[in-house]
């Protein structure tokens, strides 16, 4: 087989790229190691900032995100007993985007199968080959039978634990990376959320999240042990340790009910460097993790999709290699400061039992001083909402 782009991964931004390269005039094939079914089943964050909902409107997927999605002009920090409301909409006059992103990528694959676009699900041991070269080209396994790709580019789309970034060899990448010492329990339920906007809890006990998916479905998240699993998280001592983390208000008003889904995700950053080897192009997780606080993995995911289908398309229509040159360098000045503000959020809201009480002191402090000085609340809705590309 061959085609102009190779995608490997059917996530948000593997999609996405292959979606708006279709709309150009670009064709690509997406080979995705996991079926449809297993693809759907994960559930991630749900806040979209600005810039990638407009990207979304590009991709022509953005009617049932209009329709379903709801506009937030705010979020809450909650410490200390009391909830503080940051206002998006006074302070930097942007709002985001709550949509789930499971919603997102059925919503994908729904755009690229009407439109004709090649989704091979299922490959096993996906290869990369030659990417230093001007004739790169993907191999994968179905079965007994053994398949090839030939393609002018390969857009890296697997995620962390995909096989594009391991291709780059060793004396070229550098990878920054910070591990935190908790993880997080999320569990959804057919429930109205505990309040109509996203609040981030400081509480002594640990961090916890009250978010949303739609009027009636809640996602909430509490700080946990690395060592904690599932099994010794049953629906009622979730609720219990989540509603002493909140404050008085919120957990007399909270409406519990079955979970729905239920896991633990550990806390990562990390970043690799540079996201372009030869005609190899990392995009979304395989090149960057950011913890969840912040929710911005899907929004670096749709920036990182913006600059190479920009890049792509200025290089079939003119031979230009200018952008293509720029990816990385575009990328990752983007990258990094949302790896900041993530790792800001997650230091400044969760507890960490290794900082003592000099560190919790210095984390109220600075929670006083943020909903406190319009300077610091501008910085947080900013990056919150966004930064531009
Ligand atoms: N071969 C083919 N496909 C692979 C391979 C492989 N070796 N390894 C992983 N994949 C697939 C995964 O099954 C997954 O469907 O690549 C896809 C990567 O998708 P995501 O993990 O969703 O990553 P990405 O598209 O970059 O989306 C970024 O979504 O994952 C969340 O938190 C993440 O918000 C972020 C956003
Ligand atoms: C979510 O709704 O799942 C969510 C929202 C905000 C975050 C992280 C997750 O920062």
């Amino acid at each position: 087989m061959r085609t102009q782009v190779g995608i490997i991964g059917s996530g948000p931004a593997g999609l996405l790229l292959s979606q708006l390269l279709h709309l150009q005039g670009i064709e690509s094939v997406v080979v995705e190691r996991q079926s449809r079914e297993y693809v759907l089943g994960r559930i991630r964050a749900g806040v979209i900032e600005q810039g990638a909902v407009a990207l979304l409107r590009e991709a022509q997927v953005h009617e049932r995100m209009d329709r379903e999605g709801q506009i937030h002009e705010g979020i809450g920090i909650a410490f200390g007993g009391r909830r503080h409301r940051i206002d998006f909409r006074a302070l930097t006059g942007s709002s985001v985007m709550v949509y789930g992103q499971t919603e997102i990528t059925r919503d994908l694959f729904k755009a690229r199968d009407a439109m004709g676009g090649t989704i091979i699900h299922d490959a096993e041991d996906v290869t990369l080959h030659d990417v230093a070269t001007e004739a790169p080209h993907l191999t994968y396994r179905k079965g007994d039978d053994v398949h090839r790709v030939d393609c002018d580019f390969i857009a890296g789309c697997d995620g962390f634990h995909g096989v594009s970034r391991r291709t780059i060899p060793a004396h070229v990448l550098r990878t920054y990376e910070k591990v935190y010492p908790f993880g997080w329990l999320g569990v959804l339920s057919r429930t109205p959320p505990v309040s109509p906007e996203v609040t981030y809890n400081h509480h002594e006990r640990g961090f916890a999240l009250c978010s949303m998916r739609s009027e009636s479905l809640s996602r909430y998240y509490v700080q946990c042990s690395l060592d904690d699993d599932v099994g010794q998280w049953p629906d009622d001592r979730f609720w219990d340790e989540l509603r002493r983390r909140l404050p008085e208000d919120a957990a007399r008003t909270l409406v519990t009910g079955p979970s729905i889904e239920k896991s633990i995700a550990p806390l990562r950053s990390f970043v690799a460097e540079p996201m372009r080897h030869g005609r190899l192009f990392l995009a979304g997780d395989a090149a960057h993790i950011v913890p969840p606080t912040g929710a911005k993995g899907l929004n670096l995911a749709a920036s990182d999709v913006y600059y190479l289908s920009h890049a792509l398309v200025a290089w079939y229509g003119s031979g230009d290699t200018k952008l293509m040159d720029a990816y990385s360098d575009h990328c990752l000045r983007r990258v990094w400061k949302a790896e900041r503000f993530s790792w800001w959020m997650t230091t400044l809201l969760h507890r960490f039992p290794e900082n003592g009480p000099f560190g919790e002191r210095i984390q109220l402090a600075e929670l006083d001083y943020l909903v406190n000085s319009k300077a610091a609340m501008t910085a947080l809705a900013e990056n919150y909402t966004g930064l531009p590309y």
